[in-house]
């Protein structure tokens, strides 16, 4: 009877295993939902008045030391009027702002912000002056002409950030980053803005539609990187290894015997 009590009492020793797979599979779950949730835009209304004093008010405690309380600009950084919602979102999004140490170039540190936070800063700066906007989803899906967008990338962007999107080192200490992880978003964005040492192409320079081949080009490389030998499976080295082995050290060994027996 006591036996029983205590047993019914005590957990199932594998309770504790049960309990830590279901809290994984929980906040993997929610992870994923949540992950796949941000590549979908947040829902922040761009020209809602509620937007752009939250906005705002993120921007005056954020960015204001540099770019001034109403981003005219400081002796620390440069005035944001006119710059548009997709710089902010660019520069915001990569992790570059709020930037802080000066340095040759903005360094990318973790995004700071939630994604309704810098839209809500976009759109406030956006409000202050015209500029380019955030791009629409079907620009940035990588839907295009992935044959086109790598011909248009060897022409006006390969010169800095290598053919394969690699990135290269420019001069004083600057660098074209590599694009091998960065989102259409920002890919876009960037093409507009011309942030630092980049150019900027307006649509006249590139249109928007071959923007999106170059972006669907960008992601058509981003797939097809492998790691470790991906396209057999992930074993891609260990089989490549074991070819030479086998048939690599086997042709050097019929070699010598056929050169030996041949000598004799
Ligand atoms: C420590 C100073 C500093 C802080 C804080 C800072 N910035 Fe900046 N920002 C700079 C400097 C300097 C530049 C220009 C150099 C560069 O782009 O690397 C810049 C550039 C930018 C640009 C690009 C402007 C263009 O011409 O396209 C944007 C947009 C921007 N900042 C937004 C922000 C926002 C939004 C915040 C707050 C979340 C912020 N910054 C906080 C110093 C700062
Ligand atoms: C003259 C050199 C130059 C050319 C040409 C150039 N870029 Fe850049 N690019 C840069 C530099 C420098 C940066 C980094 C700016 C910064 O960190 O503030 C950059 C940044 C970027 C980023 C941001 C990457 C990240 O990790 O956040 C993207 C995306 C990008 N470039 C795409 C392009 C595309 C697409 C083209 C062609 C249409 C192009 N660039 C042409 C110099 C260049």
């Amino acid at each position: 009877m006591t036996r029983s009590k205590r047993r019914a009492g005590r957990r199932h020793p594998l309770a504790t295993a049960a309990l830590l797979a279901l809290g994984l599979v929980f906040t993997g779950g929610a992870y994923a939902a949540l992950s796949t949730g941000t590549v979908a835009q947040a829902e922040v209304d761009p020209n809602s008045q509620q937007t752009i004093e939250e906005g705002k008010k993120l921007f005056q405690a954020n960015c204001a030391t540099c770019h001034g309380l109403e981003a005219q600009g400081t002796d620390n950084g440069p005035s944001l009027i006119g710059v548009g919602a997709a710089s902010v979102d660019f520069q915001v999004g990569t992790g570059r702002m709020p930037m802080q140490m000066q340095g040759p170039q903005a360094q990318q540190k973790p995004v700071q912000f939630t994604d309704e936070q810098v839209k809500q800063l976009a759109y406030y700066v956006a409000s202050l002056g015209p500029g380019p906007e955030i791009p629409s989803d079907h620009l940035v899906n990588g839907g295009g002409d992935a044959a086109n967008g790598a011909e248009l990338f060897r022409i006006n962007c390969a010169m800095c950030h290598n053919v394969a999107g690699a990135g290269g080192a420019l001069t004083e200490g600057k660098f074209a980053p590599p694009l091998t992880d960065v989102s259409g978003v920002h890919i876009y964005e960037a093409m507009v803005t011309g942030p630092q040492n980049m150019p900027v192409f307006n649509d006249l320079n590139i249109s928007p539609e071959d923007k999106r081949d170059v972006i669907t080009y960008l992601k058509y490389v981003q797939d097809n990187r492998s790691p470790g030998g991906f396209e057999l499976g992930s074993l891609g080295p260990v089989a490549e290894g074991l070819f030479i082995w086998i048939f690599g050290l086997g042709a050097i060994v019929a070699i010598t015997v056929w050169i030996t027996a041949k000598s004799n």
